[in-house]
Formats: structure tokens, sequence, C-alpha cells
């Protein structure tokens, strides 16, 4: 049984059970579907058996000792990575600018945050990734337990995992990697090498680039313990079912030939944008993340032309460069659109 097989109509039971809205009533009529769906744990077909069951194929797929399905994005993931590796007073190094759940992570787990600052690449505005110059000094003058990077990068800047994780193995600190933008790596050879295959523990947000539904994550350990218990430290006892589903679907899509020739599609439509818009500067590890800039205009100036005059919206911006996000949903038509408006800058 998977999750979607659950909901298949013949499969319904009559539920006295939560939700209330007992897969029918629904305040919003356009949510109809979504509520049909949205099922507890406590009714028939055992999905808890399910989970675990999608759980383990999940972590087959990715090469991991276990894989955890977030519905509270890779911000619990993070948080649930440090407290199965970090206890009170122990210290975790972080970047000073990292996502807002690193500090939460640390300060929920009793821990203490000791700070590391990336330089900037001034000629694109953005910071620089990760590397052993920067972990090393703080590395070898305090007790760190565990190691916090982010890499991707929001602009796409990918710090070699391996170099880091060899590293923590000297100084016997866990690495922990927040590999929420790369959720589409382990899936393609083009693509930077996935966290996965080295750090103890991986995040990847698979909303943000894989297609799942707004919030759905995963977290990768390949710890030689159980992280579940720590993860149910923070979580609700009531998974939404809806986001589940997708979790479980987007894996064996991301998993698949058709999925795989998607993200190979959507890479090839880049490079191509990248060959034909000599008039634009590209920059990054990962080709799906859009990173340019155009001589004689500001960061700021090449956004605003984007949306005022082509309705274009980009990701983040930068006083110098600008970043388009793509995922596997970007289709060829609007990748289109966006080289047409390039090469017209
Ligand atoms: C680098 C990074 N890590 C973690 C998060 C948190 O991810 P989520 O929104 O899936 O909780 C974000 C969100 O923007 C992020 O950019």
């Amino acid at each position: 049984m998977s999750f979607i097989n659950l909901f298949r109509k013949k499969n319904r039971k009559l539920l006295f059970t939560t939700p209330s809205h007992s897969q029918k009533f629904c305040i919003v009529n356009k949510f109809r579907h979504f509520y049909s769906c949205d099922i507890s744990e406590t009714d028939a077909h055992n999905p808890e058996t399910i989970l675990e069951e999608a759980q383990k194929k999940a972590a087959n797929i990715y090469g991991v000792n276990q894989t955890l399905f977030l519905t509270n994005g890779s911000s619990s993931g993070v948080i649930t990575g440090v407290l199965a590796t970090t206890k009170r007073d122990e210290q975790v190094l972080i970047w000073s600018n990292a996502h807002r759940c690193h500090k939460n992570a640390v300060e929920l787990a009793g821990a203490t945050p000791i700070y590391y600052d990336l330089p900037i690449i001034e000629e694109w505005g953005i910071p620089d990734k990760v590397t052993i110059e920067v972990l090393e000094p703080l590395l070898s003058q305090n007790k760190i337990k565990t190691v916090l990077i982010t890499s991707p990068s929001y602009y796409g800047i990918v710090s070699n995992v391996k170099e880091i994780k060899e590293l923590c193995n000297k100084y016997n600190a866990y690495l922990i990697v927040d590999e929420a933008h790369g959720a589409l790596y382990p899936f393609s050879e083009e693509l930077p090498e996935s966290a996965t295959k080295h750090a103890d523990i991986t995040v990847q947000s698979l909303h943000k680039t894989a297609g799942g539904l707004n919030p759905t994550a995963l977290i990768h350990s390949n710890l030689s313990y159980d992280i579940k218990p720590y993860f149910d430290k923070i979580t609700t006892t009531s998974p939404s079912y809806p986001l589940l589903a997708s979790i479980e679907a987007t894996i064996n899509y991301l998993n698949s030939k058709r999925g795989k020739y998607k993200i190979a599609q959507l890479i090839s439509i880049i490079k191509e944008i990248r060959k034909d818009c000599q008039n634009i500067k590209f920059y990054g590890d990962d080709i799906t993340k859009i990173l340019i800039k155009k001589e004689g205009i500001s960061g700021d100036e090449l956004s605003n032309i984007l949306f005022n005059k082509y309705n274009i919206e980009d990701e983040i911006t930068n006083n110098i460069s600008t970043m388009l996000l793509t995922g596997i949903g970007t289709s060829k038509e609007k990748l289109n659109k966006l080289k047409k408006a390039l090469l017209k800058l």
C-alpha cells in the first residue's frame, strides 16, 4: 500500500475518527480534493507502516541509513539534525548569515553557537563557499561538536562537502549540510554532487526546486543511530497525509526515467540560454539557479527591468546581480520567454 492507494475511493472506509471534516465537508470548495486525502493516523490501513516503508524505500533511493519525511520544511530538519548530534552546552559551528532555523536549532538544543563568516565574491555581491580555511581555525581553537553548513547557497554556490567532512572527522565533529536548495542533486550527474554521499545529516526542501507541495522536505542521516526520537520531540503527532503523499510521489517521480529526463531537459535549455545570451554574464556552480548580471546596470535595476518590462520576477537580487530560480516544474515556454527578455536587454 502506498499513500496514493490509501486515497483511492475503493480503499476508503467510513471514518469515525479525526479529522472532523470526514473527508467531505469543506469550508472552501476549491480544496475538496485536498480534504478527501486528509486522513489521520488513527484510521484503518495502518498508515504508520506505510510511512515507515515509504521512508525506508526513500533511504534506499538516496543511499543513506535513514530518511524521514518532513511536513514542516527544512527548518524542522535542521532542528532535528542539531538535536540528534548535539547536547546541552556543546558547541555548534554555524554561519553568521545562515537561515534563521540554524540559530534556532542551536538555541533549542541548549548548545553554544560559534559563528563563522564567509568572504563575499565582490564581482557578484554574494557569499562565497565554505572552505577548510574558514572552518579549521575555529575547529582547532574550540571543542566543536557539530558543524553546520549551507550548500548550495541561496545563490547556487556549492561547497566541497567531501573535503569538509574529512576535516570534521579530523576534529571529531558531526557535519550537517543544509541542502535545502539542492533537492535535485541526487538525480542528475550534471548537477553538483549531493551532500547525502558524505555528510552525517543532509536536509533538503522538496518544495523549493523538486516540485513537492509547500513545505515538504527530507532529512537524510548516515549516522549509525535512529534520529526519529529527536524528530519526535519537535513534530506533530498528526502529520498531514496529503503532504506525506506529495513527498512520496515527488521522490518516485524524481527517481523515475521521466523525472530524470525532465531534469536533463531543464539543464539543457538553460545551457542553451547561457550560450545564446552573450550580452549577459552568468555565474554559479548550480546551473538551475540562473545567476546573472549585465554590464552597466546594477542587480536591482536588472531586476526592475525584468519585472516591469517583461513581467519576470526573480528569486533574489543584490546590488550587482540577480538570481532566477528554476526547478523541475519550470517549463520550456517559461524559459524561452526569459531567454527572449535577456536577449533584448
Ligand atoms: C538555506 C535555507 N535553509 C533552510 C530554509 C528553510 O526551509 P523551509 O522553508 O523548507 O523550512 C531555507 C528557506 O528559505 C533556506 O533558504
